[in-house]
């Protein structure tokens, strides 16, 4: 979990900048919730030297290891984009020739993570050579004895999740860049239905960073962002800006029963286990035993949505709670049925139990 500066800043980065979005990760109390990395994604680059050595843009970061010292001192944990290509994907330096120099660099600088972003390599490598020169990077780091948070970004080609662990990835994107817009998101989501197998503690298919609180969907709509990610258990990073955060975003960011299901001990990435027309029930197995449930209607109307206990293979009579609302909906006997409003979603935690239902049906 944490905070990456490019689906809010773009290229428009610079160190004074990340110093303040990090100081505001703390200050919102959005590391207490669990975001930790502050990754500085493309547009800190600046130049590699005659010897070889990748300097940072000497304006707009003009000391990286200072930078990195200070969101350490305020407890926090940082990383940085590069790609396997001669150029990144917006036409900056990157780091090809150059990874065993540029792995010590970041070691030196005191980075925690490193994205490693495809973009231009297709110019200097054949298909066929994408594993290994994303093998060649993960060598470079574990070299350097720092541990670094292995992040492959490659848009899902040649079906990363087969081999992304193989080649030290610890999250590897499953798609194209998501989009601010409730349609990206939803269909980037459900797409990682299937890939469960791939993603566990320490390997994670990661469907890209969170849109929530940058303005292109409603509140319902970005509820339902969380919900997704959370039930296939994704790297959480926030993509806003968090300077300017609402009530709702923070509130959408922060809740802890909800982000308790993403980082869930067993580490399961849910499926679908439902579907009706534009209805979905997704479901997740959880440490202790119970199951996550997250309800979507993906319709542009008000629709009710029935989980049938025995469909989903759950036991017949559940103790239910709404982590949204926080609230304990008590014991359900075989099935419970909510309205959904459009693009809005339901987080359920389920347990079975052996108490009786009210006698009041509900
Ligand atoms: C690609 C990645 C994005 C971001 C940009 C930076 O598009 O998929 O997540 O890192 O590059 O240029």
């Amino acid at each position: 979990m944490g905070w990456n500066s490019w689906n809010a800043f773009r290229l428009k980065i610079d160190d004074a900048l990340i110093r303040t979005q990090a100081a505001a990760l703390v200050e919102t109390g959005l590391n207490k919730a669990g975001y930790e990395y502050v990754v500085i994604d493309g547009g800190w680059e600046g130049f590699h030297d005659e010897q070889g050595l990748f300097h940072s843009d000497p304006q707009r970061f003009p000391d990286m290891k200072a930078l990195c010292d200070y969101i350490h001192s305020i407890g926090l944990k940082v990383g940085i984009h590069t790609s396997p290509g001669p150029k990144t994907c917006s036409g900056r330096e990157a780091s090809y020739g150059h990874e065993k120099q540029d792995a010590e660099t970041f070691a030196a600088w005191g980075m925690d993570f490193v994205k490693y972003d495809w973009c231009s390599a297709d110019q200097v490598y054949k298909p066929q050579q994408m594993q290994a020169a994303y093998k060649k990077m993960a060598d470079a780091l574990a070299a350097t004895g720092r541990p670094m948070l292995y992040s492959l970004c490659q848009y899902g080609m040649q079906n990363v999740w087969k081999w992304g662990a193989s080649v030290g990835g610890n999250m590897w994107r499953t798609t194209g860049d998501i989009g601010d817009r409730y349609n990206s998101m939803i269909l980037i989501g459900f797409g990682q239905n299937g890939l469960e197998k791939y993603a566990g503690p320490g390997h994670w298919n990661d469907p890209d960073m969170l849109e929530i609180g940058n303005g292109g969907m409603t509140d319902d709509e970005y509820r339902t962002h969380m919900t997704l990610w959370c039930i296939l258990a994704a790297p959480l990073f926030a993509g806003n800006d968090l300077t300017k955060m609402s009530q709702t975003t923070l509130e959408l960011l922060t809740n802890p029963e909800v982000i308790a299901i993403d980082q869930d001990a067993a580490g399961i990435q849910g499926r679908r286990a439902w579907q009706e027309g534009p209805t979905e029930i997704w479901s997740k197995r959880l440490a202790d035993g119970s199951f996550a449930l997250a309800m979507f209607n993906t319709d542009n109307h008000l629709m009710s949505i029935t989980a049938d206990f025995k469909e989903l293979g759950l036991p017949e009579m559940l103790q239910v709670r709404d982590l949204w609302l926080r609230k304990d909906l008590g014991v359900v006997s075989k099935s419970l049925t909510l309205s959904v409003p459009k693009h809005a979603s339901f987080l359920l935690r389920v347990k079975a139990t052996m108490a009786m239902p009210p006698s009041k049906s509900r």
